[in-house]
């Protein structure tokens, strides 16, 4: 499906998000683990935590939809799963994939984890490489690439681990593997990414130095994952860059997850002048939530280098938009790692700007852009390059033209946020 954007006299509105993807697909491996019932509530209607639904299904979980986005799970406790007799489908998420092969590693069954065609071009070495020292065999297309063969025949053996690359999917991965051995396997990490596995499983955390270490073994009891997700932070980026870049703009945000993170954006938009209002500060289990109210703004610009991108990592091509309307010369650095995403997603922003008739520079790890507050994106074809978050942000830019855009391939939203071009609707009605 193609879709057009017109530009819009105004944008108000209350906007319920899709719950947060990350604790979604969380919530459904951790009650799974856990031995005994959970509820869940608030999860996420998005096609991604669907795949791990579908994954925790193939490996004898019982999960049951009792309607309202409430999921109910008898889960089987780490020595309850059994050998699925089909391949685990993970579809286009990564977050399945690697969080999914610490799982099936660390527990021993054996199955073949494939993706769709975006998935399957994504490195998997980053995971690969630990759950071979731990002891797992994997087989995977030309030693990188989904599918995954994943079994073990040796002993789990514990693992001490500093992160290479600032990854929440690849430090959860090792730490998910860790939870079914005998000894402490260590995860240490120096830059923070997304916290919500430790959190939820409420690991043990030693600080020194500057570093995290995450700690997870058998000793671990897996808690019962009854609770409501908070709505989804990455979600509410896309109408706080809206809603601050549009002359006309009054946009709420309720129940948004605040999780420090993962906020990184919000920092970032505060520091370029975006008027947001943070109200009704409050937690939804080991999760801290918030109202969040943006209207129009003028935005100066801002550089974001290496040590913040992981806590803005999938904000990253919506705050390409924003630096478009601010007044200067903004720059993204340290942030190559936007190349393995579901797209190469620096290149992906790069067309973007050009159809839009940006002035910019893209380089190996970053993008330097400048912006004025009154640009005028040129109506343009926007290709979405099949990347969800690639398609949000096109649109985004393509409310400031004055003319009607086209975004081509535009159901990819559904990956995150299935009710995206309705709620643009309604905010423009
Ligand atoms: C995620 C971690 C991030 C993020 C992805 C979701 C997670 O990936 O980009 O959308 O839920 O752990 P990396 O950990 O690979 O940076």
């Amino acid at each position: 499906m193609d879709q057009n954007v017109e530009p819009t006299a105004k944008l108000k509105g209350n906007i319920e998000l899709p719950a947060d993807k990350s604790i979604s697909h969380r919530s459904v491996m951790f009650a799974s683990l856990h031995e005994g019932y959970s509820r869940i509530s608030n999860f996420s209607t998005a096609a991604d935590p669907y795949s791990t639904i579908g994954c925790m299904r193939g490996l004898g979980v019982d999960i049951r939809e009792v309607g309202d986005n409430v999921l109910e799970i008898n889960g089987v406790g780490r020595d309850g799963l059994q050998k699925p007799q089909n391949d685990l489908d993970c579809g286009n998420s990564g977050t399945t994939m690697r969080l999914l092969s610490g799982i099936i590693a660390g527990s021993g069954v054996t199955a073949r984890l494939i993706g769709d065609e975006s998935l399957s071009s994504r490195t998997m070495k980053r995971i690969i490489k630990p759950l071979t020292r731990m002891g797992a065999d994997i087989d995977a297309r030309e030693a990188d690439f989904a599918p995954l063969h994943i079994s073990r025949t040796c002993p789990l053996q514990a693992l001490h681990f500093p992160l290479p690359i600032p990854s929440a999917q690849l430090k959860s991965c090792v730490l998910l593997a860790g939870l079914f051995g005998e000894e402490p396997t260590q995860v240490i990490e120096t830059l923070p990414s997304r916290d919500h596995t430790e959190r939820l499983l409420e690991l043990p955390i030693q600080r020194e130095n500057g570093k995290k270490k995450i700690f997870a073994s058998r000793e671990v009891d897996i808690p019962e994952q009854s609770y409501r997700i908070p709505n989804d932070f990455s979600a509410a980026a896309f109408w706080l860059v809206a809603g601050a870049i549009h002359p006309d703009a009054e946009i709420l945000l309720p129940n948004v997850g605040m999780n420090p993170t993962r906020t990184g954006a919000l920092n970032i938009l505060e520091n370029m002048g975006a008027d947001i209002v943070i109200s009704n500060e409050h937690r939804e289990g080991a999760e801290p939530v918030a109202d969040l109210r943006v209207v129009s703004s003028a935005l100066t610009p801002f550089d974001i280098t290496e040590h913040i991108v992981p806590n803005c990592i999938d904000e990253l091509p919506v705050l390409a938009v924003a630096m478009l309307f601010a007044d200067g010369v903004s720059r993204i650095s340290g942030a190559e790692e936007l190349r393995h995403k579901e797209t190469d997603r620096l290149k992906a922003i790069a067309d973007m700007l050009d159809r839009a008739g940006a002035d910019f520079k893209e380089f190996k790890d970053g993008l330097e852009i400048t912006g004025r507050p009154d640009f005028t994106p040129r109506a343009a074809d926007y290709k979405s390059f099949d990347d969800h978050r690639i398609a949000m942000a096109a649109a985004v830019l393509a409310l400031r033209s004055n003319k009607t855009s086209r975004i081509r391939n535009a159901d990819c939203t559904a990956i995150s946020y299935p009710e995206f071009w309705k709620d643009l609707q309604l905010l423009t009605n």
